[in-house]
């Protein structure tokens, strides 16, 4: 959404780099900061705003405020929303699943992550639908090495969900990230009709699966112009990593958790 396609894939240096991990790091820690007030009862815009003072306090800003006129510091999809919830009224119920979004802007770099949180007992299906997406990113990530295709990277996570008897969202795609919210290239979750360009070290991309339960398609809200839904009602799932290509394997630069290897170096 929103990219300019006539631009170019910046390849950043080792400074960008650090610069977009420190970012992506803040992100990251956002996620974490909100996840002991993710319980029932709680509206979506309380924990809007517990990232919003999270990342202030970070001297970080929220990127999502006012991009294409976007109203709120974090996107909250909860349950048959695919991305682009807008925090607000809702209170959350036991056994609802939601993703929340962040990205940040720290020293002018930007980071981009989310993850999914579950709120009290949700049923199996609604988690292995999570783990399932939670795989789909890990195997998009394993596709990130320099000489691959960009357009790999969907064809692996389409070839998983489709075993596991999912559908991919292929109207809303990851990107280039770091001194711009949203860059060339794009990254596709499904297999695109163009595998796109090589990968080569500096190249710094989100991978953001969005993996339903029924049909692939999405509706967006005609109200808010922002919220897209599944088109069947059913459940959606997503995460996503900000990554670079390196000469060895990806680094992931959300990753505080220490899931993903870090290469000896970039270049
Ligand atoms: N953070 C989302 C992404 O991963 C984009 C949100 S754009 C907004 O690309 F305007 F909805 F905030
Ligand atoms: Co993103
Ligand atoms: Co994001």
């Amino acid at each position: 959404m929103f990219r300019d396609n006539k631009a170019k894939i910046i390849f950043k240096n080792e400074e960008q780099i650090e610069g977009i991990k420190q970012s992506s790091i803040l992100a990251a820690k956002t996620l974490k900061a909100v996840a002991p007030f993710v319980k029932a009862g709680v509206t979506t815009q309380y924990l809007n705003d517990v990232c919003k003072q999270f990342m202030y306090d970070n001297k970080a800003k929220s990127a999502t405020l006012g991009y294409h006129g976007y109203p709120k510091e974090t996107c909250i999809s909860v349950n048959d929303v695919i991305c682009h919830g807008i925090p607000g009224k809702y209170e959350l119920r036991d056994g609802d699943i939601l993703n929340i979004d962040v990205t940040t802007i720290l020293d002018s770099y930007f980071g981009d992550t989310s993850t999914m949180f579950t709120v009290g007992e949700v049923t199996d299906h609604a988690r292995k639908l999570i783990e399932a997406t939670k795989e789909c990113l890990n195997i998009g990530i394993r596709q990130c090495f320099e000489g691959n295709r960009v357009g790999l990277i969907g064809v692996e996570i389409e070839k998983y969900a489709r075993s596991q008897g999912y559908s991919v969202v292929y109207e809303f795609c990851g990107h280039g990230v770091g001194l711009k919210f949203h860059e060339e290239p794009e990254i596709n979750h499904s297999t695109p009709e163009d595998l796109g360009p090589v990968m080569k070290a500096g190249m710094i991309f989100t991978i953001e699966p969005m993996i339903n339960a029924g049909k692939a398609r999405s509706k967006v809200d005609k109200k808010d112009n922002w919220t897209a839904r599944t088109i069947d009602g059913k459940l959606s799932a997503q995460f996503e990593h900000t990554l670079c290509v390196t000469k060895t394997i990806p680094f992931v630069l959300s990753d505080i958790d220490n899931e993903f290897d870090i290469p000896s170096s970039v270049y």
